[in-house]
């Protein structure tokens, strides 16, 4: 037990209180001669990918087996996202369709969780106006998963587990990974940034570390049972142990996982520009199992548009880091995300970004509208420019980077890349490269989860093709 750590963490003896819950809910199916199925739908970012591996752990304690779809299943799991408004829609939209599955199956229970349960106006609305809704939990209540299903099991009651509370690190839930090869490993929870436009800090609550000794061992297991490619998870990574109270930074837990003996590579994300730095680029060029591959959001090219976003640094101080990690790794692939249309954003203020996007000459770019997030301040801004005028920068800016993403990738053609072979699409193989990008080729099936040479023969703006070579 770390003495010195001031975020808390769920005690042992509850999360043991929860497995042994688990326990009863298979018991209560097994006593009725049913195997109960579940389906599990996750909208948003990876952050909620990873908790939906420990809801279907969960489920699976539980005794469930796993559909494919809402029809006929006995669990529904709406595991949902909050960071614009379209998102909401969409979950708002599905949810209501999900009157029809339960009715055509009476038995069917349906859970609402995820980042749109933090929000008091989205849990009133569902009281009101989606009594098919069985429980609603908050991200800090998704270790508690098992109660509240057991409750709404035995007791026919609705249950909301959406308290705001501070959150806790939960260690010891069961998880169900996706994918064989590729596995997230969330390092920390929550968010301390506050972005005026960000609505992530409301609800997934303050950050919270891991424990260094949990994250490693998480790794090792993932090595020894033939994961090769592993993702780091964090709002703002770089903030990993400011509340651990021992001395251990993000770049410091990069590099013991790097320890680890095996073949495999390890990414990360999210890394804000406020903190990366040269002790993080340092650690990325020296170890050969950090993969050379950064997400640095930069959301616009204007200072005085960072500055209303409350992003803590200026468009001289992305350029600077842009220029320091390139010069400690040429061959980095780096990428960003843009956010077009913030509140009073002018149409020279985005032309800012423009230049900015020509200068830096990302890889490839995730590029966002803004939307305005109720209960965040740049919510409160006023906001003149029309839609019309925003989907216009819109374009402007994904006509520049896919121009950009081209190029890039045509320089590829003709150089060697050792790529994992990661799955099949059709009668080809797909492969990534170091820096993340996507190969397409042909080749025997039992290549997937190799690491191979390959030679690049093609691209286009999202993708490559090659050959193996060796
Ligand atoms: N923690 C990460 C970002 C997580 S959200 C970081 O700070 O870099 C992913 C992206 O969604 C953000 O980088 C931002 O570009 C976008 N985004 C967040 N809030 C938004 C909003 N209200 N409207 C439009 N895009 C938004
Ligand atoms: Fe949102 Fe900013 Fe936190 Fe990223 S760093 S999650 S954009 S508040
Ligand atoms: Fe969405 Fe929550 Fe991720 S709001 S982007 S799922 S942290």
């Amino acid at each position: 037990m770390n003495e010195n750590r001031k975020t808390p963490v769920v005690p042992r003896e509850q999360m043991e209180e929860q497995l042994g819950i688990c326990a009863r809910v298979a018991a209560y199916w097994h006593s009725r001669g049913v195997t109960p199925v579940a389906y599990v739908e996750t909208y948003g970012c990876q952050q909620n990918e990873a908790d939906s591996e420990r809801i279907r752990g969960l489920l699976s304690q539980c005794g469930y087996g796993f559909a494919q779809e809402a029809e006929g299943a006995d669990v529904v799991v709406m595991n949902t996202c909050a960071i614009r408004e379209h998102a909401e829609q969409r979950v708002f939209g599905n949810l209501g369709a999900l009157t029809h599955t339960k009715r055509r199956h009476p038995g069917q229970k349906i859970f609402l969780c995820g980042c749109m349960a933090g929000q008091t106006v989205v849990t009133d609305r569902i009281k009101k106006s989606y009594p098919h809704v069985d429980g609603v939990f908050s991200t800090h209540h998704l270790w508690q998963f098992p109660e509240i299903l057991w409750r709404v099991l035995t007791t026919g009651k609705r249950v909301f587990y959406v308290a705001d509370e501070a959150g806790a690190v939960a260690e010891g839930l069961p998880v169900l990974r996706d994918d064989s090869l590729k596995a997230w490993v969330s390092i920390m929870y929550g968010c301390n940034n506050f972005c005026t436009y960000c609505i992530v800090p409301y609800v997934r609550g303050r950050e919270r570390s891991r424990e260094p000794e949990e994250i490693l061992a998480e790794c090792r297991e993932l090595v020894a049972s033939g994961y090769k490619d592993i993702t780091l998870l964090g709002q703002n990574v770089n903030s990993y142990g400011k509340d651990l109270g021992r001395n251990m930074d993000f770049a410091d837990l990069l590099e013991q996982i790097a320890r680890i003996p095996g073949d495999f590579l390890i990414r990360f994300m999210t890394s804000h520009p406020r903190d990366a730095g040269p002790k993080l680029f340092d650690t990325m060029a020296r170890n050969p199992k950090i993969a050379k591959q950064l997400h640095l959001p930069v959301q616009c090219g204007s200072d005085r548009v960072l500055k209303a976003m409350n992003r803590h640094y200026d468009r001289a101080r992305y350029l600077e880091l842009v220029r320091y990690a390139r010069e400690k790794m040429p061959e980095l692939v780096l990428t960003s995300d843009v956010i077009v249309g913030f509140p009073g954003e002018t149409e020279a203020e985005f032309e800012e970004t423009l230049s900015l996007i020509s200068e830096v000459r990302f890889d490839a770019l995730f590029t966002f509208i803004y939307s305005p997030r109720p209960g965040t301040p740049a919510a409160k801004l006023p906001d003149p420019v029309s839609r019309e005028e925003k989907n216009r920068w819109f374009d402007r800016l994904c006509a520049l980077q896919n121009g950009i993403s081209e190029e890039k990738h045509r320089a590829y053609v003709g150089r060697r890349y050792r790529v994992l072979v990661d799955g099949t699409e059709g009668e080809l193989l797909t492969a990534r490269t170091e820096g993340g990008r996507l190969v397409r080729l042909a080749g025997d099936k039992a290549l997937v989860g190799q690491f191979r040479e390959v030679e690049i023969t093609g691209s286009t703006t999202w993708s490559l093709t090659g050959v193996f070579v060796d």
